[in-house]
């Protein structure tokens, strides 16, 4: 069994680069089957995932190259519309094939995604949108099937209980780009990753107003070309590698990260005691020193290999405002975490500095003494705190010295990390939506299973703070989304083993 073995309680230091969106990428993927002309994908990631929709992309009929961090998709020779199974199932965005090959071929066949490890995730947004444009649908057989002579636009609604669709904006989007007449889409999801998605239509020659915010009008145009295109970088990846410099008690930058997309976490991060700075070749954090494992006698990590640059200009950050100034209040907090003081109270803070960013938007602020604080978070669709980082903020909070909640609002089910936390020593109680987090927890290294990619992340990050020695199993959901991960870590001093084939019963489990 391949499992990565880690030796924490080390802070980690340096700088790394983020990686190319996965989520932005997959649905470009996608989008190319909109032209029969190549699409060339820069900065695009060397992941799993990637390597599933290539794999799904070339059933179809196109050609793909990925040479370096170039991706050429050329969909000029597609010859079917009927997506293979086997690569939906391991992998939603898959699902996204449906919207394009509706649009050029009139017709679709994709199998339905199913369930999976973050709880339930219907698709009826994405149906009832396509249905809206004029599609027929029908569910035979495990499949979606779509069949539409000409797609037409209309008013479609992108959010439900949840919020607004992610996948199913972009869905819709591929589909009203070649749909005739004005579609508007209603309750869209605003994430980064949807901008760039638009961006690259346009390039293709797509008339869209408004990606970015709640409502996108488009005007379908008759046809689209070619287009070359850089997408954006990681911010999910970026985020996870400033958390195990805040976890470890480290000094992290991560270049080509873009603050602008990672205003709710750094306000985090900038809660819980860590330094944010904002730099024109990307984000940098230190964390406080003694955070990792609740140690005291980690030594003061020495940071050589950072680069002194002129810090950016000012962002109105929260990350900015809080550099040098650990006690006071960001300038601006992104509103839609706002709910989540009432259900965070932290204990002995500085009465002043809470009610300010109770105030200014919802974490309380505090003073650990050279550890991480206990900040509460709620999940938001962005601009709020992304789901994506609720398992690894779970296993910052575990080290942070107080009570913390940690809400889902986007999936109430995402805590299958939170069990093997607890083997870690971490204490979380899960009920419904949330779960309360009690530190600092003496970390103790253990062999824990990655049960998703995001609980994978969750479990390195606890790994790194952790005392001894953590065998992770079930890697590959970790490589799904982040790319050469083993290796910029073990780049920024982590200790960090491969084992591609560990014999089960060889990990030994450390008990006095
Ligand atoms: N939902 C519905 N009906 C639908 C679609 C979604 O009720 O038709 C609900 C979901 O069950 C969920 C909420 O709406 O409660 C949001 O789901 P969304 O559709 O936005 O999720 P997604 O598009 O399937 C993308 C990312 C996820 C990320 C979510 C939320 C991609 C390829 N995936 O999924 O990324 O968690 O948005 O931000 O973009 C990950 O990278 O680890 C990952 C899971």
């Amino acid at each position: 069994m391949k499992a990565w073995v880690l030796e924490g309680s080390r802070p980690l230091c340096g700088a790394i680069r983020a990686a190319g969106a996965k989520n932005a990428v997959l649905p470009m993927m996608a989008a190319a089957i909109l032209s029969d002309r190549p699409v060339v994908l820069r900065r695009a990631p060397r992941l799993r995932d990637v390597r599933t929709m290539t794999g799904l992309l070339r059933r179809l009929g196109a050609c793909v190259e990925h040479s370096g961090d170039e991706l050429i998709v050329d969909a000029g020779r597609i010859n079917g519309w009927s997506a293979p199974w086997a690569a939906v199932r391991r992998m939603r965005a898959g699902f996204c094939v449906l919207g394009p090959l509706l649009a050029r071929f009139g017709r679709a066949v994709v199998p339905l995604p199913g369930g999976c490890r973050l709880g339930d995730r219907p698709i009826d947004l994405h149906l009832a949108g396509l249905r809206a444009l004029g599609a027929q649908i029908e569910i035979q057989s495990g499949c979606v099937i779509a069949a539409a002579r000409r797609l037409r636009g209309a008013g479609v609604m992108m959010s439900g209980r949840f919020g607004p669709s992610v996948t199913g904006t972009a869905q819709l989007l591929c589909a009203a780009v070649a749909a005739e007449g004005e579609t508007t889409i209603r309750g869209a999801a605003r994430e980064p990753e949807i901008v760039d998605l638009a961006r690259l239509l346009s390039a293709m020659g797509a008339k869209i107003e408004g990606a970015g915010e709640a409502t996108i009008r488009i005007e379908g145009v008759a046809g689209l070309g070619g287009a070359e295109h850089r997408v954006i970088a990681d911010r999910i990846e970026a985020a996870t590698f400033l958390f195990a410099a805040a976890v470890t008690g480290g000094d992290v930058l991560v270049e080509d990260a873009d603050p602008a997309h990672l205003e709710a976490p750094l306000a985090a991060l900038t809660a819980a005691g860590c330094r944010v700075e904002v730099r024109r070749s990307g984000i940098r954090l230190v964390g406080p020193s003694g955070a990792a494992a609740g140690f005291s006698h980690i030594p003061e990590p020495s940071c050589g290999t950072i680069r002194v640059e002129p810090v950016g200009a000012p962002t109105g950050l929260p990350g900015s405002a809080g550099h040098g100034n650990r006690m006071g209040a960001p300038a601006r907090f992104p509103g839609s975490v706002g709910d989540v003081p009432r259900m965070g109270a932290t204990a002995g803070l500085p009465g002043s500095a809470e009610s300010d960013f109770e105030r200014a938007g919802g974490v309380v602020r505090n003073w650990a003494g050279g550890r991480l604080a206990p900040v509460s978070i709620g999940t938001r669709p962005y601009p709020g705190f992304p789901t994506d980082l609720q398992a690894p903020w779970t296993a910052l909070m575990a080290v942070a010295a107080g009570r913390s909640r940690i809400v889902d609002e986007v999936f109430p089910q995402r805590f299958a990390h939170a069990a093997e936390l607890r083997r870690l020593g971490a204490m979380i109680r899960v009920e419904g939506n949330a779960a309360e987090v009690v530190g600092p927890a003496r970390l103790e290294g253990a062999p824990v299973r990655a049960t998703d990619l995001r609980a994978g992340a969750a479990l390195v990050l606890a790994a790194l703070a952790a005392r001894g020695r953590t065998t992770i199993f079930g890697v590959a959901h970790i490589e799904r989304g982040y790319e050469r991960l083993a290796e910029k870590l073990r780049s920024l001093g982590a200790q960090l083993a491969v084992e591609s084939a560990l014999p089960r019963n060889s990990v030994q489990i450390g008990l006095p």
